[in-house]
């Protein structure tokens, strides 16, 4: 069986640092406060809640907003989580005790997963958001114990409720038993709600970045191990050359050795890794090149090639000319809505990288590449 995981689904044994992230979301809830966690796509930020929610020991709700249509969907998703959380047999119950305002709204059915709930649609969003905001301080009332509310994805808020962080601002400073863990990939957008004095949420959680690929020495720990129990050793070499590859960017440290696992039949070289990143691309350029369409923005490709090849200084005229930017306002204003968007991240001043190692594989390979061997024949 193939030892490597990526999806959605938290799996303990492939789970590698993080600790100093882990022990800050920790303490924050058991201090009380709410955290907003900002990371870009892929980094691990839905892995972490859920080992949360798994191993922390407070009661949990958990809602991916990424998989929210509407306001009252979300009502319905908190209630679920909640009815969850207290194992409680009987529906009827409580339905009248956790949600006495809706409890002529709302109905449930039992499927095999269970119990599901549902809001009649005359409810108005308003009254199910309210009473759903309720729950989590009804929940901790019961259950003696700090209740913790996670909101994945966060930022899709603006599609289903620009007023959502509104609302709930209402609510937390009357509920002293809860804490929230807003988290999300749109920095800036955070940034906004979270810290600039306009924003709903002004000062309201406390920030935890979760910015940092995965440190060398314990992924080559983990990837050694693994691959050599599941009796595909690597040579020290191919395994130092996977990390250079992924750079420790977590999704693709296990997405990268996955595939190199599916490849191999004995011993691991560099070869074996060159042949799974060459399928890889080919397999994501189709995804990559919906996502250059997607971006749209004019002087995209000439920037993220900038990017991805090995010029230094970015800024210099004379490198701007040689990419056809045709000026560092415009550089930068292109820089900055592709680290809003996760594509990229700056490094220092003046030094910025684009975060998916394999799309910086597959742009250098499609623009840099056929540009520098054009200029090379003239
Ligand atoms: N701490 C970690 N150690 C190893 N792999 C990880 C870790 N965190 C995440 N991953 C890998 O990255 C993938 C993406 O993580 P995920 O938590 O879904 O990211 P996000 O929620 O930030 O988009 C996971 O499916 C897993 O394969
Ligand atoms: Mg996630």
């Amino acid at each position: 069986m193939n030892p490597f995981h990526f999806g959605k689904e938290y799996i303990p044994e492939c789970f590698i640092d993080r600790e100093k992230e882990y022990a800050a979301i920790h303490s924050g809830i058991e201090n009380g406060l709410n955290l907003v966690l900002i990371a870009p796509r892929r980094f691990g930020k839905t892995w972490i809640l859920q080992k949360f929610m798994k191993e922390s020991g407070f009661p949990t709700l958990y809602v991916d907003l990424f998989g929210v249509l509407t306001p009252k969907d979300f009502a319905t998703q908190m209630i679920q989580g909640a009815y969850a959380i207290l194992k409680e047999e009987n529906p009827v119950a409580f339905v009248s005790k956790h949600l006495r305002k809706l409890a002529h709204c709302v109905s449930f059915s039992l499927g095999l997963k269970g119990v599901s709930f549902s809001l009649n649609p005359a409810t108005s969003d308003q009254e199910s958001l309210a009473e759903a905001l309720h729950l989590p301080q009804s929940l901790a009332a019961t259950l003696q114990s700090r209740v913790v509310v996670i909101l994945d994805e966060f930022q899709e808020y603006e599609r289903i409720l620009p007023e959502l962080p509104g609302y709930i601002r209402s609510v937390f400073q009357k509920q002293e038993g809860v804490s929230y863990i807003f988290s999300g990939s749109r920095k800036h957008m955070l940034e906004k709600l979270f810290f600039h004095a306009s924003g709903p949420l002004y000062y309201s959680a406390k920030r935890i970045d979760l910015g940092n690929f995965l440190p060398k020495e314990e992924t080559l720990l983990y990837l050694e191990e693994k691959f050599r129990k599941s009796g595909k050793p690597v040579q020290t070499e191919a395994l130092e050359y996977l990390y250079a590859i992924t750079r420790g960017h977590p999704y693709y440290v296990q997405f990268v050795s996955y595939e190199v696992w599916n490849l191999a039949s004995g011993w691991i070289t560099k070869d074996t890794i060159d042949t799974a990143i060459d399928t890889l691309l080919h397999h994501e350029s189709y995804n990559y090149d919906v996502l250059l369409e997607a971006l749209g923005y004019k002087h995209l490709k000439r920037v993220l090639s900038l990017l991805a090849s090995k010029e230094r200084e970015i800024f210099h005229p004379q490198v701007l000319a040689r990419w056809g930017i045709s000026s560092p306002a415009l550089l930068q204003k292109i820089l900055t809505k592709l680290i809003d968007y996760g594509v990229v991240e700056k490094l220092a001043p003046g030094k910025y990288e684009i975060l998916d190692p394999l799309f910086a594989m597959y742009v250098e390979r499609r623009f840099v590449y056929n540009k520098e061997r054009k200029e090379a024949e003239l």
